[in-house]
């Protein structure tokens, strides 16, 4: 079976999530961290870096990610995270937002192979560092990428993640996986697979469609429906076990958040974008997630979660 990890979601799949997960679902092979960068400054925010630091994470099976966008940021990140005793990094090559790209950031990488070239001989150049990427097919044209795989098999990668979607499409459409089968054959790396995944119907489809994959990185399926990995591999929980299991991931991100933000508007907002997704598997979620967003007050807040998982009963 190919290995699954968790796609990194920036304000989603933060260290409180994932620890909060792999205590209770576990069955991830590598988690990774949404990306850390340097700001306008040259400084990394706390928050970010947070998510990096072994102290922070209950497994130590992550991998950072960096966003850069050339060869002094990427030499200077990972020595950060050498300093931090990590000997696997990640690079983004995928993320589409105008603020990151505008820089030369992310998924902006994909038109310019020799800049790509410039980081990873730097990324590639540490004796005890293994390195990824993760990226898009193009930045707007699927033309451009045989030249991005050129590159990237000119070097020792440990594995190329795709998500078969062209930056400027942002999340629209699906991704476009019969690209990804023409394609991913030319990849020397090991490939893994990301995008969509959201039913173990979807899983099998594409590991008997390309089973030479490496692995299949799931986002957002896994923010819908905690139990998705459970359920690809075929573990059996009854009803009562499956409401715990949500109830309890729920609880634990809540308390973990409560402990560290003051107020309940900053707690809240951070609940509500654990909804946006988890909201999914309740029943009229489009009112539940209104009547989340809503919430002012913690007694509000618990009264509507109360009910929403007795409904799940
Ligand atoms: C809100 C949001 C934040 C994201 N943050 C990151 C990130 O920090 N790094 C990254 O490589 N991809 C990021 N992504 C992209 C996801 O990792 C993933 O590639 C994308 O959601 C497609 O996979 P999925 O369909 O399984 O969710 C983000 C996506 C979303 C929707």
């Amino acid at each position: 079976m190919q290995k699954i990890y968790l796609a990194p979601l920036q304000g989603f799949t933060d260290y409180i999530f994932r620890n909060a997960y792999n205590a209770i679902f576990g069955d991830i092979d590598c988690y990774y961290t949404p990306y850390i960068l340097f700001e306008k400054g040259g400084e990394i925010r706390n928050s970010k870096l947070k998510e990096v630091l072994f102290q922070n994470n209950n497994t130590d099976n992550f991998i950072p990610q960096i966003l850069v966008a050339n060869a002094e940021e990427t030499k200077d990140l990972i020595d950060i995270l050498i300093e931090e005793g990590h000997s696997s990094v990640n690079i983004n090559m995928g993320c589409p937002y105008p603020m990151v790209t505008k820089k030369g950031r992310g998924s902006a990488l994909l038109s310019s192979p020799n800049t790509i070239a410039e980081i990873l001989d730097v990324a590639c150049g540490y004796d005890n560092m293994k390195v990824s990427v993760k990226c898009r097919i193009g930045f707007d044209n699927r033309e451009d990428f045989g030249s991005v795989i050129d590159t990237f098999n000119n070097y020792n990668l440990d594995e190329v993640i795709v998500h078969p979607r062209l930056a400027t499409q942002m999340y629209d459409g699906r991704a476009d996986f019969d690209f990804f089968k023409s394609i991913y054959k030319q990849i020397k790396a090991p490939v893994c697979y990301n995008g969509d995944i959201c039913t173990p119907e979807d899983y099998n489809k594409l590991t008997s469609e390309v089973p030479e994959i490496n692995s299949v990185m799931i986002g957002r399926g896994i923010l819908q429906n905690p139990l998705l990995v459970s359920d690809i591999k075929g573990k059996e929980y009854s009803k009562t076990e499956r409401v715990s299991m949500l109830r309890k991931l729920h609880d634990t991100v809540y308390e973990e958040y409560s402990g560290m933000l003051s107020g309940d508007a900053h707690l809240l907002s951070k609940m509500y974008a654990f909804w946006t997704y988890f909201s999914e598997l309740f029943p009229d979620n489009k009112k539940l997630i209104k009547a989340i967003k809503k919430c002012k007050r913690k007694d509000n807040y618990n009264a509507i979660v109360f009910r929403s998982f007795m409904l799940l009963k």
